[in-house]
């Protein structure tokens, strides 16, 4: 049984992907919030997981993390840190911390083993805002870009060591990250937390690299925003 390391496991996606692997895979559930994610476990009878405690942005919290654990088969990245008010310069060094600094902390480790062994696989939850940053929420999306930006080349690598790299690009997700959000929450745009664990796991046991748009319409909106010149996008108020 393949063994996961399944981090910011409280996210609504993570949960439902707890569930859809439920008996398939081994699954360290690392959450700051360990009672919820153990108390999530228990209610849901989900078999062969372990909730961990793992703040990432505690720093000597996630090595020991890294020391203690054995090393995993598959890592997903579901932790997720988003601010978008007046005073988001408050949040720079967590953003920075939780968003991309930690996953790369945590790829470091794990990486040299996955690349012995000629396999394992890395998969990143990184936004549609990573494609293009916007103004109402810069900061948030220059971290998923770097983080993006850091699996795209991981995927070049990955290539030559047989390791698979997955970059998820959710758009909107009916998360309780979203709910403070309510045109974004209610969006035929947005997907449903389940939705978009079926789209991880499925490109999962696919074996094969690459970016996942969870609803394939993203992909389209994303690649006309990319495509549109300087002076049209810098007027729009996105
Ligand atoms: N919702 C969207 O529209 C959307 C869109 C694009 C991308 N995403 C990304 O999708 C992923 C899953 O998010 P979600 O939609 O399922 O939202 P969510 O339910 O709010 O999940 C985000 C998770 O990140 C965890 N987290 C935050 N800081 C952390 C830290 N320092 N250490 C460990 N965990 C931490 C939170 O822990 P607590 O449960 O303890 O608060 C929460 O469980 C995230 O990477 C998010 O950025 C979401």
């Amino acid at each position: 049984m393949k063994k996961v390391w399944l981090i910011g496991a409280n996210s609504d996606v993570a949960k439902e992907l707890m569930l859809q692997m439920d008996g398939k895979y081994s699954i360290v559930a690392a959450s700051r919030n360990y009672c919820a994610v153990k108390d999530f476990i228990k209610k849901k009878k989900i078999r062969r997981a372990v909730a961990v405690e793992l703040d990432v942005c505690n720093k000597d919290n996630l090595e020991s993390f890294l020391f203690s654990m054995q090393q995993p088969d598959i890592v997903i990245f579901s932790q997720g840190k988003l601010e978008t008010g007046s005073n988001v310069g408050d949040y720079l060094d967590e953003m920075v911390q939780c968003n991309y600094v930690a996953c790369i902390r945590i790829i470091e480790k794990v990486w040299k083993g996955m690349a012995d062994k000629g396999k394992g696989c890395i998969t990143g939850i990184t936004s549609v805002a990573a494609d293009r940053g916007k103004m109402s929420n810069k900061l948030y999306s220059s971290t998923k870009a770097a983080f993006s930006c850091y699996l795209q080349a991981l995927m070049q690598e990955g290539e030559k060591t047989g390791i698979q790299v997955i970059d998820i690009k959710p758009g909107y997700i009916r998360s309780k990250m979203l709910i403070s959000n309510r045109k974004a929450y209610k969006s035929v745009l947005a997907a449903e937390p389940s939705e978009a664990a079926t789209s991880i796991l499925q490109k999962i046991e696919s074996g094969r690299s690459g970016t996942v748009y969870t609803k394939k319409i993203w992909r389209l909106i994303m690649w006309g925003l990319k495509l549109m010149p300087e002076r049209i996008y810098n007027k729009m108020s996105l």
